[in-house]
């Protein structure tokens, strides 16, 4: 296990990944019933952009940081931003928050969020940003060194009914997109109402159809939506030329949404000219 996310914390990725889990988090808030959350590759919870590994790189200035400034934001990005912006002093952006805070931030008391990261220094970690931040959230579980796809097995159904599983693998190994439809025919054949969301990295476009049409076929699913996100020509299929979000049964509010975010996103994280988006119904 070599990835580690501080080197890419508040790229474009994140950007993408973040704001649609955020309009999702929004979503399962409309109902009063409490719901559950699945966080099967969680991260460290909060990362340090002027940390060594994040300053190597300088992912988050082609990222969060080209939002932060603009004052023209539709609604479901601003909201992102200002959760950005409470971690951060106004002078200066230093902190970047991960999926576990977000969806943190999103619970009420009758909610649950379960943490799941194998990584033994970044589960620490994790844990200890969990403890820090939110000591007074009892309905947080972190599951340290606890692999995300063994943990969704485990816990599905969730008693609750109602929630969302997000897997967010590093895509280090070369079956990782195998491992996923796995983990989402596993995750259906157990909870067929759950909301799935999953990232995946775009190199070479042509090759993510594939992977649209496994999810498609899985037993027992139905609504299947992606947004794919190029912010280049993907001249050189070596490089991350984009990334996408697949949902399974997706909250009504992101599809609706989807133009106005994506309008928006995509010429702001251009690269060159040959950014573009498409968002489709499987
Ligand atoms: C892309 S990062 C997660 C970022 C995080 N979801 C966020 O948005 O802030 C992927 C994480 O998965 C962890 N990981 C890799 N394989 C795993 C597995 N099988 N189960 C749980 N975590 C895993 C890595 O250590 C890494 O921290």
């Amino acid at each position: 296990m070599n990835y580690r996310h501080s080197y890419h914390a508040g790229n474009f990725a994140d950007v993408l990944k973040h704001v649609l889990q955020c309009v999702a988090l929004e979503y399962l808030q409309q109902k009063d019933k409490p719901f559950w959350l699945l966080d099967t590759h969680a991260g460290i919870g909060m990362y340090d952009l002027q940390g060594e590994q994040a300053q190597k790189t300088g992912e988050a200035t082609d990222g969060i940081a080209r939002l932060l400034a603009r004052d023209d934001l539709p609604p479901a990005i601003q909201r992102y931003v200002e959760w950005v912006k409470q971690v951060n002093s106004p002078e200066q952006l230093r902190w970047y928050p991960g999926s576990p805070w977000f969806s943190a931030q999103h619970l009420r008391p009758q909610d649950s969020l379960t943490l799941c990261e194998m990584h033994p220094q970044d589960s620490g970690a994790l844990a200890e940003n969990v403890r820090s931040e939110f000591p007074a959230a009892k309905q947080i579980k972190v599951l340290e060194q606890t692999n995300g796809y063994g943990a969704l097995k485990a816990l599905l159904p969730p008693p609750q009914k109602r929630g969302m599983v997000l897997i967010d693998p590093p895509f280090e190994q070369r079956d990782e997109f195998e491992q996923v439809v796995r983990a989402l025919t596993d995750g259906v054949r157990r909870w067929a109402t759950g909301i799935y969301a999953v990232w995946y990295p775009i190199k070479d476009p042509l090759t993510i159809g594939d992977f649209h049409q496994k999810v498609k076929r899985i037993a027992g699913v139905e609504k299947v939506f992606a947004v794919d996100l190029l912010i280049r020509t993907a001249t050189d299929r070596s490089k991350l030329n984009g990334c996408g979000m697949l949902f399974i049964n997706p909250p009504f509010g992101l599809t609706e949404q989807i133009h106005d975010i994506m309008d928006y996103l995509t010429p702001l994280l251009a690269q060159d000219r040959g950014a573009e988006y498409q968002s489709i119904w499987l």
